[in-house]
């Protein structure tokens, strides 16, 4: 039906008869004249329609924005002064000489070309909203994204391999989505929260290399760069080590930005352990474009008489930290008060500050709410440590370490953006070095920090059973401008090692038998040495394309509450299916009906 896409057209084609298929992006009247501004999703293309052409010029007068038209005609030249340097064909027009409405179309239940459109909208109609050029553009790019990452995968002996939907929970932290059984009463499948167990099984099969383009699911509170069903670039293999596989990966990544994006991406990417990431950034997955630091000055602070610093100072778990913003003189009260509003989301109970006038008058030279407090070991402490300079302003953070690192660490990329200091389009960094454990205060107990398949540093297999909270891991996260894109581990391959673990973790005998005897068996069969890594496909496109949230990438999201606007899912069903999947619902009461979904 078509000779070309609209996008295509140049002045190359000028004097050709063309013919494209498509939407109706705009139509206007102009003086007698017609002009249809046709999309498809390479782009829009102007064509005009003329009176001296009575027959189709009658069909062009019939057709509405967003008909389904097929044009045929004949490119020329634009007239001078009408050229659209914005448009890939904005030198060249094409003068209709057949018009064929193939379909018609009410009008859309929003403009297409108003970014203001509220999502809810959008999401009810996504269809028409993936016609905008922005979401098309979202869409080709992850397409293009799979298909590099697929090359490169498939040019180093990777095998494309499947793994089951309807399975047994996998423990990634989240809530599972369960799916009933009907043939067997009273038991649940779990859709898997990742392939983790299938992966590990594939390598105890002689696989040796296999990635997956999969869905996982994970019911948990959504934020916007978590959905309840997201896309991972799974990947495992044999007999590497984790230099090897952070190698081959990276290798991965800067072929995809090479591809699609045009950007080189630094060769290797750096490396930082997690407890300098902490310390400087008060954050696993650093934003490394923004120059700003945490210095730590807890030590200064002990003897002060301000409880405020003196209290977290003295405690083991707390942590006291300046930030010195160059040039943050120019911050006022006003913002001052919105950054500590700001920290208070992260629990911070306050934000001082000192702002530095003039260095040489030594305290007259500063000013701030706790300079009184302070004595002048810890001021001058506090100017040498963190090398402030005129005209500079620096915040503190106190309190327990976890907060000091939430609050500031936040604080830090908020300022590097509002004022302007981020630098550097795209900064990767691999986060190694992570503990094993950490200690779930509310619980009682440890955790696992990535998950119980997570392999000890050789050299720390002992402090499994001395000291778990200083045990490392062999993990590694993969952070892109301060989104954790993929992360994975060398993974445990010893049963004893696999059972100490679980014991750690408060997983007895018998429940790891009942949730994970099929791997603690396989274990024992021939496992080779083997880890592997899964990147955030969504989130991942989200930071190429520069969209604010995975929804934005995805083409039939969730929405914040997990449903979906498009098909109204989740639904309820019939009796008759409850029956045969043996199930009785029992609706909350407190729950009004529909509140769900508010
Ligand atoms: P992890 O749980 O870190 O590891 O997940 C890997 C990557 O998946 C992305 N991700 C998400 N993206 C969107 N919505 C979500 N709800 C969501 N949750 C995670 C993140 C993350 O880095 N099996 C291990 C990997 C391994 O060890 O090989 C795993 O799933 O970008
Ligand atoms: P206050 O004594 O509570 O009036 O606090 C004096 C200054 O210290 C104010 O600027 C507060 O914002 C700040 N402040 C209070 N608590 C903390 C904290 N935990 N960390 C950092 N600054 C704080």
């Amino acid at each position: 039906m078509r000779s070309h896409y609209c996008g295509e057209v140049n002045t190359a084609h000028i004097d050709q008869t063309v013919e494209f298929c498509g939407w109706v992006n705009r139509r206007r009247d102009h003086g007698g004249v017609i002009f249809i501004d046709l999309r498809d999703r390479s782009g829009l293309v102007q064509v005009v329609y003329d009176p001296d052409l009575p027959a189709v010029f009658a069909t062009a007068e019939q057709v509405r924005n967003e008909f389904v038209v097929r044009v045929q005609g004949r490119v020329r030249a634009r007239p001078e002064g009408t050229v659209n340097k914005e448009l890939s064909t904005g030198e060249v027009e094409v003068l209709g000489l057949e018009l064929e409405i193939l379909n018609r179309a009410e009008t859309p239940p929003f403009q297409l070309d108003d970014d203001d459109t509220s999502e809810e909208l959008r999401l009810r109609y996504r269809y028409v909203d993936l016609r905008r050029p922005v979401m098309q553009q979202r869409i080709m790019l992850r397409a293009l994204t799979t298909r590099s990452l697929r090359r490169y995968l498939d040019d180093h002996g990777f095998l494309d391999i499947e793994t089951p939907m309807l399975t047994k929970a996998t423990p990634e932290g989240a809530r599972d989505y369960l799916v009933p059984s009907r043939v067997h009463a009273g038991k649940f499948f779990a859709l898997p929260q990742s392939p983790q167990l299938f992966k590990q099984l594939l390598m105890m099969s002689g696989m040796d290399r296999y990635y997956q383009i999969v869905r996982c699911f994970r019911d948990e509170d959504l934020r916007a760069d978590r959905q309840p069903e997201f896309t991972q670039l799974d990947l495992e293999m044999s007999f590497m080590d984790e230099d090897q596989i952070m190698t081959l990966m990276e290798g991965m990544i800067r072929q995809l930005f090479d591809t699609a994006l045009g950007v080189q991406l630094p060769d290797p990417f750096p490396r930082m352990s997690y407890q300098e990431s902490l310390r400087r950034f008060g954050s696993d997955r650093p934003d490394l474009r923004c120059p700003l630091e945490l210095v730590d000055v807890a030590d200064l602070m002990d003897g002060v008489e301000f409880k405020v610093f003196s209290g977290p100072a003295k405690d083991p778990k707390g942590r006291v930290v300046a930030m010195r913003v160059p040039q943050g003189f120019e911050l006022s009260r006003k913002d001052i008060d919105d950054y500590t509003k700001f920290v208070s989301i992260y629990g911070a109970k306050g934000l001082a500050y000192i702002k530095v006038n003039d260095i040489a008058q030594g305290r007259e030279g500063l000013q701030s709410p706790i300079l009184k407090f302070l004595p002048d070991t810890a001021v001058a402490g506090i100017m040498s440590r963190t090398a402030a300079q005129n005209g500079d302003l620096i915040f503190f953070g106190a309190d327990k370490a976890g907060i000091v690192n939430e609050a500031i660490g936040a604080l830090r990329v908020k300022l590097g953006h509002d004022l302007g200091l981020m630098s550097g389009e795209w900064k990767p960094l691999w986060v190694v070095d992570f503990p094993m454990f950490e200690w779930d205060e509310g619980e009682g107990r440890w955790q696992a920090l990535h998950h119980p398949f997570t392999a000890p540093k050789a050299e720390h297999l002992d402090l499994l059973s001395t000291a778990p909270g200083e045990c490392l891991s062999r993990a590694y996260d993969m952070v892109l401008n301060g989104t954790e894109v993929g992360g994975g581990s060398i993974r445990i391959h010893r049963e004893a090692v696999q059972q100490q673990v679980f014991h750690l973790l408060g997983i007895e005998e018998q429940e790891a038998q009942e949730k994970f005897g099929f791997l603690l068996t396989a274990l024992r069969y021939g496992c080779p040495p083997h880890g592997g890594l899964a990147f955030g496909l969504d989130r991942l496109v989200m930071l190429m394309s520069g969209a604010a949230s995975i929804r934005d990438v995805m083409a039939f999201p969730k929405t914040q509450s997990a449903s979906c606007l498009l098909t109204q899912a989740p639904s309820e069903v019939t009796q008759g299916q409850l029956r045969e999947l043996h199930l009785r619902v029992r609706l909350p009461q407190a729950v009004p009906e529909g509140k769900a979904d508010a």
